[in-house]
């Protein structure tokens, strides 16, 4: 009952020409696969042209940040408002932010608001480190993030949102999780908390995706879960054939 949900998270990586380039070499094809809903999330100053080459399709755009405030005196900074212009969706939290620019649960809670309040669909990001995940603190990291991250949500919009569950041990390291292990944390944290949260119809309609070191190899172990809707991808949505393999992946 839970539409697939596959996001490419470029992070930064593409010039405008080169994004023009990957997008011309994995579109047509990428507009066949049916039944999943596909997301490419490019760099800020490439979101126009992508968005100018996907317009009148059914793929997706989405940031990768924003801020929370609707406009002002934030030099560098971009607001909901301006993203709204051109995109559907917008990544926030994700673990690169929490870790490399200061984010907060609680930064992450006020960019959540903000999304909501400029109808733009937010792909939250979760998920342990290492040295959390070694200490088997995996469940208490995680169900905080989404509690602190996620509350204050109207339950029409909760129902809509998108969670990334993203292992920070798994990501860009090649050594992606377990299905079961991810599997576990989608079903028994994400799940859990979102329900405590918003209830168990808004829960049971929200896509949880999976993210770190997804390829065409692993997708489809990880898209037999249950409770795994989708993959946030990062190094392989660069790739033409393997994001589009993962794309059909998720319609199987
Ligand atoms: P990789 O797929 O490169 O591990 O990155 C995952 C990620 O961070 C997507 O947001």
């Amino acid at each position: 009952m839970r539409t697939p949900f596959v996001a490419g998270n470029w992070k930064m990586n593409k010039t405008v020409a080169e994004a023009r380039e990957l997008v011309a070499g994995m579109g047509p094809a990428l507009k066949q696969v049916q039944g999943v809903d596909k997301v490419l999330c490019p760099p800020f100053v490439a979101l126009l042209a992508v968005a100018n080459l996907v317009s009148g399709t059914e793929i997706g755009l989405g940031a990768q940040n924003m801020h929370w405030e609707e406009k002002g005196a934030f030099t560098g900074e971009v607001a909901p408002g301006m993203l709204k212009e051109f995109c559907q969706y917008v990544i926030l939290g994700h673990s690169e932010r929490r870790t490399y620019f200061g984010e907060t649960d609680e930064t992450v809670n006020k960019k959540v608001l903000a999304a909501q309040k400029q109808g733009l669909t937010p792909i939250v990001c979760v998920g342990e480190t290492l040295a959390q995940y070694e200490s088997g603190q995996t469940a208490q990291i995680v169900r905080r993030q989404v509690l602190e991250g996620l509350k204050g949500l109207d339950l029409a919009f909760a129902a809509q949102i998108v969670v990334a569950y993203e292992p920070v041990w798994a990501i860009g390291t090649g050594k992606a999780s377990s299905a079961e292990n991810a599997e576990m944390v989608h079903r028994d944290v994400v799940r859990a908390a979102l329900t405590d949260l918003f209830g168990e119809a808004a829960a049971q309609s929200i896509r949880i995706l999976y993210g770190g070191s997804v390829t065409a190899v692993n997708a489809a172990e990880f898209f037999s879960q249950p409770d795994i809707d989708g993959a946030l991808v990062g190094g392989a949505s660069l790739k033409p054939a393997e994001f589009l393999a993962i794309c059909q992946a998720a319609a199987q």
